[in-house]
């Protein structure tokens, strides 16, 4: 399977939707090898990692985000719930769209989905298993919006901007940092 061919079925090369996500995720993906790479205890699937990473945001392009060219109808957090809609009708096997489902914050639970009205289906949607955790950490310290691009994101930066958004965000994300040692 090769990721960058799945995204070229719903992006077209050279747009900015397209460099802008594959530039992302090329460097999700390093990242989430390099963590992956430090945790041999944990017996992480380094090739599920280096293409599920790749693929974990192809839902951008359903969802509205002027700064990074999308022009969808759907909310930006709906991203990762659609990406794996797309890839479990290409076929793939139903652990890559569940990274795509379950990267979004530090993941979202139901609860909180509920709690706050956000637009998701109603389920679960946190990280279980150690390949969704390590992509959903490693995306955090990467922003897509042009503006932040080469800005360089700190384990501390990342649980104070999710403390922003819930406690629940920044206390999971606090708890794979000391496990990752990130
Ligand atoms: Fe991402």
């Amino acid at each position: 399977m090769n990721p960058l061919a799945i995204i070229e079925k719903f992006y077209t090369a050279g747009t900015k939707p397209y460099q802008v996500l594959v530039e992302h995720s090329r460097i999700v993906t390093e990242k989430s090898l390099e963590i992956a790479r430090h945790l041999t205890h944990l017996n992480p699937d380094l090739e599920f990692i280096e293409k599920a990473a790749m693929l974990h945001d192809i839902g951008i392009f359903l969802t509205q985000a002027q700064a990074i060219g999308c022009t969808g109808e759907k909310p930006y957090i709906c991203h990762g719930y659609l990406g794996k809609k797309l890839l479990d009708e290409h076929g793939l096997p139903p652990e890559y769209g569940l990274v795509c489902e379950r990267h979004t914050g530090a993941g979202i639970t139901k609860e909180n989905i509920l709690l706050n009205n956000i637009p998701l289906p109603q389920r679960d949607m946190v990280p279980i298993s150690i390949e969704e955790k390590i992509i959903c950490a490693a995306d955090k310290y990467h922003s897509k919006n042009p503006k932040y691009a080469d800005k360089k994101i700190t384990t501390i930066q990342i649980i104070d901007e999710l403390g922003k958004i819930s406690k629940d965000h920044a206390k999971r994300f606090s708890m794979w940092a000391e496990e990752f040692n990130l």
